[in-house]
């Protein structure tokens, strides 16, 4: 089979979005936008995969493993610009460039390589990733012939009222072969409107050379959705967030309420555990089997739950591990610990784990009772089967040893455990 190369374009500012930030970084679910891009580009296995950065690239580029090709665009003069400042590195190359736009992250990796092989198999000049939409606007429409063939791809700001009733649309994908693809691209004309060389010219002068255009349509528009204004990213973290959510679902998590539960992208999730409706999980979260997280939770980067733990509501942990069977029920915040086995964190348990400067760790080991309204100021160890009473104030570096019980501000010894107890 012909060889195959991604390109991405990356370059573009992002105007609409009115933002500092480039537009490839602003993240859905938690996941830069690029990120889903070059994900599809993996996809169809490519023999390179090239992407086009400007706008801030060296922040852009941090996102890149070796082995991408990168090629700067300085100054962005539109979409055909970007493709053709690639020309160097494809110079000797005779198989097939497929296009994505990296502000393009909701489409899916079997459409991707659906779009591809039919290229392949029709041995097409190019072939258009099209899909017809309710509300077309903002989108280059796709014109056929009288023939159904299609002729030309006409921007918006182009287009005349009996075009922009049209409702197929180019998705912005598309697969060229390399050859034809660099023929045409040197002829493309600047739009004066928008001072942008336009990708989309080529499909015109390729029909006027002749050439085989064919289309590959999309039947579910939603994965067309670009990524132009904060409004779509919105809408696509949206889209995104229930997908994530489904793919948890199917793996034997239940969600109670899908649409109010938050999970970012790559989260794992242990079977049968149960999901309360406004949690909010944010990246780099690890969470075992048979638990009960929320309602009501916000657990933070860095965040291991184990089996079996009840992880119940008004509660933030951040970058701690929770073993098993361990409850922490109501209004608590945990951050920077390692909590054991069987521990009951009491309703209003606070870990002080910032002291102005520094982030200290609190370790509480297994079957440990902390009580009601405890406040433990970090560093500081709870000792095995310890106790804490309510209101207690553990002070830093005064650790509880195993079996015994303070209570107190600052906390004191009471008494030890008898075995027995
Ligand atoms: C583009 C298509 C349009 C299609 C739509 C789908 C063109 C001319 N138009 O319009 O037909 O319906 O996408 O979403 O291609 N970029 C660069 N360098 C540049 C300009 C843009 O790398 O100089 C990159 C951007 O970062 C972005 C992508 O190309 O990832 C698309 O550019 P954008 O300006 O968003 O094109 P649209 O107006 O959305
Ligand atoms: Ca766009």
């Amino acid at each position: 089979m012909k060889k195959t190369v991604v390109v991405i374009l990356a370059a573009g500012k992002s105007k609409r979005m009115n933002s500092e930030v480039p537009k490839v970084l602003h993240p859905i679910c938690g996941r830069p936008m690029l990120n889903y891009v070059l994900d599809l580009a993996e996809a169809v296995k490519p023999d390179k995969i090239i992407v086009v950065l400007g706008y801030k690239y060296k922040e852009v580029k941090k996102l890149l493993k070796p082995k991408i090709k990168i090629v700067i665009q300085k100054k962005l003069l539109g979409t055909a610009d970007a493709v053709k400042r690639t020309k160097a590195l494809l110079k000797d190359f005779t198989g097939d460039v497929l296009v994505l736009y990296a502000d393009n992250p909701l489409l899916r990796k079997e459409t991707i390589k659906g779009l591809v092989n039919y290229h392949k198999e029709n041995a097409s000049d190019a072939t258009l990733l099209t899909t017809e939409v309710k509300d077309p606007q903002g989108y280059g429409r796709v014109i056929r012939d009288k023939y159904a063939s299609i002729c030309k791809v006409v921007e918006e700001g182009d287009a005349n009222e009996l075009q922009k009733r049209i409702k197929e649309i180019n998705t912005g994908i598309i697969c060229f072969k390399a050859k034809k693809l660099f023929q045409v691209i040197r002829s493309i004309k600047l739009n004066k409107r928008k001072k942008e060389y336009y990708l989309t010219d080529t499909i015109g002068l390729l029909y006027q050379t002749g050439a085989l255009i064919d289309s590959f349509k999309l039947s579910d528009p939603e994965e067309a959705l670009g990524i132009n204004s904060r409004n779509e990213l919105a809408l696509a973290n949206k889209i995104m967030q229930r997908r994530i959510n489904a793919e948890i679902m199917k793996k034997g998590v239940n969600i109670i309420d899908p649409e109010s539960t938050f999970i970012n992208y790559g989260t794992k999730i242990g079977r049968d555990t149960t999901i309360y409706p406004f949690t909010v999980i944010e990246s780099n979260v690890k969470i075992g089997k048979r638990c009960r997280i929320g309602p009501f939770i916000h657990l933070r980067e860095g965040t291991r739950i184990q089996d079996d733990v009840v992880a119940g509501n008004f509660l933030e942990v951040v970058r701690s591990q929770i073993a098993d069977k361990t409850e922490a029920k109501h209004f608590s915040y945990l951050g920077d610990c390692f909590i054991g086995r069987s521990v009951n964190i009491g309703a209003g348990t606070i870990i002080a784990n910032f002291d102005g400067k520094r982030k200290n760790k609190t370790i509480i080991k297994d079957k440990a009772f902390i009580g009601s309204g405890t406040i433990l100021i970090a560093p500081v160890k709870v000792g095995r089967q310890a106790i804490t009473g309510a209101g207690a104030v553990v002070v830093k570096k005064r650790d509880v040893p195993d079996r015994t019980i303070v209570v107190g501000v600052p906390a004191r010894p009471l008494r030890r455990i008898n075995a027995e107890e």
